[in-house]
């Protein structure tokens, strides 16, 4: 019996030394900071995961004296930010026996990284953010041993080539900006390494002229890429090849005039494809061929573009988002969403040149929320255009249009009668203005003087948009309106 019973005692105290190992290891060492006129004019603070350590406009010097504080005293610096100072050599061994996850040399001159500075804090370093120094090139063999490494910030540099596996031994980096350097060459090899984790990876506001098709179609994770202010002037099927996983592309505010046949053909799982600020006139036929699945956001804004790309875009069935914002745009035919419009809530036309709507344009648009056709140069805005659209609308934006006073307009008013009862604040503010031609002067199109006008008043009572509670609704804000003009008047004339 006896020996049955010393079993789950066993186990019991096997329990209990296992809590305590864990209570121990949980403890750690306390983190204090030093004294702070040891590390001046650095600074320390504890923070919950560790030490947050900043060293700001100083030199090579006064760090080199912060750091050799806090050597050998087991601390985990959780944080150690180095900015605006003056470090132009980052030399080796300067951070051997700390303990750093977070590591920033920010706006620091710092144009060398010298091959031992770093490999010592390889084991802990998470995030690496070297933004605004003057580094020429990817200090490889410093990055060699940092194989922990999440994230590696390098924007703002001065780097102008990325040469072949300039990033390996970082098989666990996620995420990688080079934004805003001067690059225009990489290595067909220069990502290796990297297919195995890299999510995010930006090449923004460099002076790339065409895509890097062989460095990049090795990166079979990869989840965003970032190309915009490059000067990138022609893409071409084949060149997003590999990149399977892509969900974001980014090629904004580069050189582009066409987008070709089946370009982007192997980005199945695209969701959102950026093309604004190019000088796009010409798309073709089959240019989204590919993205039907899951194309939801489309920006096309600031091109040269003349007319809806219907034949393009009719295969997109998942769009939601589309924006065709100054460009060149002055007429929308009758069939412009035919085929296609069923799931795009929002659409925006604004700075164009449209100077009429006709027909049953948006007759497809039965998800539409907003719409935007500021600045445009529509004098009418027809009822029977608007109609198959009021019932989902949520904002409409019709500013700065030359717009006449006509009874055509009665709508909007009824529709923000019937927004107002749906709390939206945001289409109240709005003040959109037509002109009444021959008393040369502008209404408010919420405040149209229907009657002066001598319109046909239209009962909005059977319509779809216009429930009896609104209609309530609306006939207590007109009792309260006259009760306030009734005061007012009582007021001025006591
Ligand atoms: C960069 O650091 C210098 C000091 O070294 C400072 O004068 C300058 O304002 C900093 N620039 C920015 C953009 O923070
Ligand atoms: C728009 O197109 C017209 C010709 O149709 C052209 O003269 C004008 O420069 C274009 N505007 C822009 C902003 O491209």
């Amino acid at each position: 019996m006896a020996r049955v019973q010393a079993w789950p005692l066993r186990g019991w105290t096997w329990i209990l030394w296992l809590v305590a190992l864990c209570a121990l290891a949980a403890a750690e060492v306390p983190q204090t900071c030093p004294q702070r006129a040891e590390i001046a004019p650095c600074t320390c603070q504890v923070k919950k995961n560790g030490l947050d350590i900043l060293c700001e406009f100083t030199d090579q010097l006064h760090i080199n004296n912060a750091m050799s504080i806090l050597k050998g005293k087991s601390l985990i610096i959780f944080y150690l930010k180095l900015r605006h100072n003056n470090l132009r050599k980052l030399p080796g061994f300067v951070f051997l026996g700390l303990d750093i996850h977070h590591l920033t040399i920010h706006n620091s001159s710092l144009s060398v990284v010298e091959e031992a500075s770093l490999s010592s804090i390889g084991k802990m370093l998470t995030q690496l953010d070297v933004s605004q120094n003057s580094l020429t090139q990817v200090p490889s063999p410093a990055y060699r041993n940092l194989n922990h490494l999440l994230i590696l910030n390098m924007n703002h540099n001065k780097i102008t080539s990325l040469h072949a596996k300039a990033f390996n031994g970082l098989d666990t980096l996620e995420i990688l900006t080079l934004y805003e350097n001067k690059i225009t060459s990489i290595d067909p090899d220069a990502f290796v390494g990297l297919e195995k984790k890299l999510k995010r990876l930006n090449l923004g506001g460099n002076g790339l002229t065409a895509i890097p098709q062989r460095s990049l179609g090795i990166l079979d994770m990869l989840k965003k890429l970032e190309m915009q202010e490059n000067r990138i002037s022609e893409i071409k099927e084949g060149d997003f090849e590999g990149m399977r996983n892509l969900d974001s592309l980014g090629l904004a505010h580069n050189k582009l005039r066409t987008v070709p046949s089946r370009v982007f053909s192997h980005l199945t799982l695209l969701n959102s494809l950026e093309l604004d600020g190019n000088n796009i006139d010409t798309i073709d036929k089959e240019a989204f061929a590919g993205l039907e699945e899951n194309l939801q956001y489309l920006r096309l804004g600031d091109n040269n573009i003349h007319t809806i790309p219907t034949e393009a875009l009719k295969r997109l069935h998942r769009l939601r988002h589309l924006d065709l914002r100054s460009n060149n745009i002055s007429f929308i035919s009758e069939d412009a969403f035919a085929g296609y419009g069923d799931s795009i809530t929002f659409l925006n036309l604004q700075k164009n040149d449209i100077r009429s709507l006709s027909g049953m344009i948006f007759e497809n648009l039965n998800s539409l929320e907003t719409l935007n056709l500021q600045n445009n140069k529509l004098m009418h805005v027809p009822e029977d255009v608007m109609e198959p659209i009021l019932d989902t609308l949520r904002v409409v934006d019709l500013m700065d249009n030359p717009l006449l006073c006509d009874c055509e307009l009665q709508w909007y008013k009824n529709w923000l009668r019937n927004l107002k009862d749906k709390d939206d604040e945001m289409m109240q503010k709005k003040r959109t203005v037509c002109t009444m031609q021959h008393e040369h002067r502008e209404y408010s199109l919420q405040s149209l003087p229907l009657d002066k006008m001598k319109c046909k008043i239209k009962s909005y009572e059977n319509s779809a948009y216009s429930s009896a509670d609104t209609q309530v609704a609306a006939s207590k804000a007109l009792v309260a309106l006259n009760l306030l003009v009734l005061a007012k008047f009582l007021l001025v004339s006591s």
